[in-house]
C-alpha cells in the first residue's frame, strides 16, 4: 500500500487521481481548499474506509502548509507519492472558458491575474513539496508528479494566447527541475506531466479526453518511473514533451 498526497483533490484531475489509487488499494491524503464542502471526497472517504485523509490546503499559504504537513505527519511515517495537481487559469474563476481566455490577450493582462496564477501554478508546487521532503525523504524511492501543460512548452508556442497560465507553468517546470536536481540525491524522482487536454472545469466541456484517462496514464508512468527520468517532462502517455 502507498501513501499518496494529492494537491486540488477535490474536482478534476486530482478527485480521480484520488479515485484510482483508493480503488487499488493505497491510502491516500486527499488536499482540497474547502474539504467540508468536497462531497465527492466524503463518499470516497465512506467507501474505502480508513485509507482516505481529508486535509485543507490552499497552496499559497505557508500557514495551511504548515498545518497540513503537521496533519500528514501524525497519520504517517512517510509519503511514496506526491502530486502537485492544484493549478489555476487566471482571470475569472467561475466564469467560464471563454471570459477566462479573454482575460489572458493582449489589452487585458493584469499583474493582479500574472501573481495569482504565478503563486498558485508556480510557487505553490515549489513551497508544497519544500513543506514535505521530510516525509518524502523517509519514503522507499519516493516520487513528485507535478503537472504541467503543453502550453508550458516554450518550443511548441505559436499562439499569442494564456499569457500568463504558459508563463507559470514554464515557470513550474524551472522550479520542479532545479528541485528535481537536488532531490535525486535522495533517491526521490520527479518528474513534470502534461495531462492532455481534459474533460474538467478547467478544460472545458469541449476537451476530448476524460480525466480519468488521463489519470489512469499519470498512475501508470509514476509507477514505472526510472532515476534516468528524473528531471524529464512528459505526456500522461510517457511521451517526452519539448521544453
Ligand atoms: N484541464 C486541462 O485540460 C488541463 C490541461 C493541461 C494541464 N492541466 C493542469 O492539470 C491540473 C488539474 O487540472 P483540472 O483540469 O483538474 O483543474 P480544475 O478542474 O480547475 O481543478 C483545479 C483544482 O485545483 C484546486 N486549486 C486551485 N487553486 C488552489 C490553491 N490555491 N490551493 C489548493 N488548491 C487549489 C481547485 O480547488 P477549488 O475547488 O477550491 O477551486 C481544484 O481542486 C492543473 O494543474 C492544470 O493546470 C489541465
Amino acid at each position: 500500500m502507498k501513501s499518496v498526497l494529492i494537491t486540488g483533490a477535490n474536482r478534476g484531475l486530482g478527485l480521480e487521481l484520488t479515485r484510482q489509487y483508493l480503488e487499488r488499494g493505497d491510502q491516500v491524503f486527499a488536499a482540497a481548499r474547502q474539504p467540508d464542502t468536497a462531497t465527492e471526497l466524503h463518499a470516497l472517504g465512506q467507501a474505502h474506509e480508513g485509507r482516505l485523509v481529508l486535509l485543507p490546503l490552499d497552496v499559497t499559504s505557508a500557514d495551511s502548509l504548515a498545518a497540513a504537513y503537521q496533519q500528514v505527519a501524525a497519520a504517517t511515517d512517510h509519503l511514496d507519492i506526491l502530486i502537485n495537481n492544484a493549478g489555476i487559469l487566471p482571470g475569472h474563476p467561475g466564469s467560464g472558458i471563454d471570459d477566462v481566455s479573454e482575460a489572458q490577450k493582449l489589452g487585458n493582462l493584469r499583474y493582479e491575474d500574472a501573481m495569482q496564477v504565478f503563486g498558485t501554478n508556480a510557487v505553490g508546487p515549489l513551497l508544497v513539496t519544500q513543506q514535505f521532503m521530510p516525509l518524502l525523504r523517509a519514503g522507499r524511492k519516493s516520487r513528485v508528479v507535478s503537472l504541467s501543460s503543453g502550453l508550458g512548452s516554450l518550443e511548441l508556442k505559436a499562439s499569442g494566447s494564456h499569457y500568463h497560465y504558459s508563463a507559470s507553468k514554464a515557470a513550474m517546470n524551472m522550479y520542479m527541475r532545479t528541485l528535481a536536481a537536488e532531490a535525486g540525491h535522495y533517491g526521490i524522482i520527479s518528474i513534470m506531466v502534461d495531462p492532455g487536454w481534459m474533460r474538467t472545469d478547467m478544460g472545458g466541456t469541449g476537451a476530448a479526453l476524460p480525466a480519468a484517462d488521463s489519470a489512469r496514464g499519470i498512475i501508470r508512468i509514476t509507477d514505472q518511473l526510472h532515476a534516468e527520468e528524473n528531471g524529464s517532462f512528459m505526456t500522461w502517455q510517457g511521451k517526452p514533451v519539448a521544453w
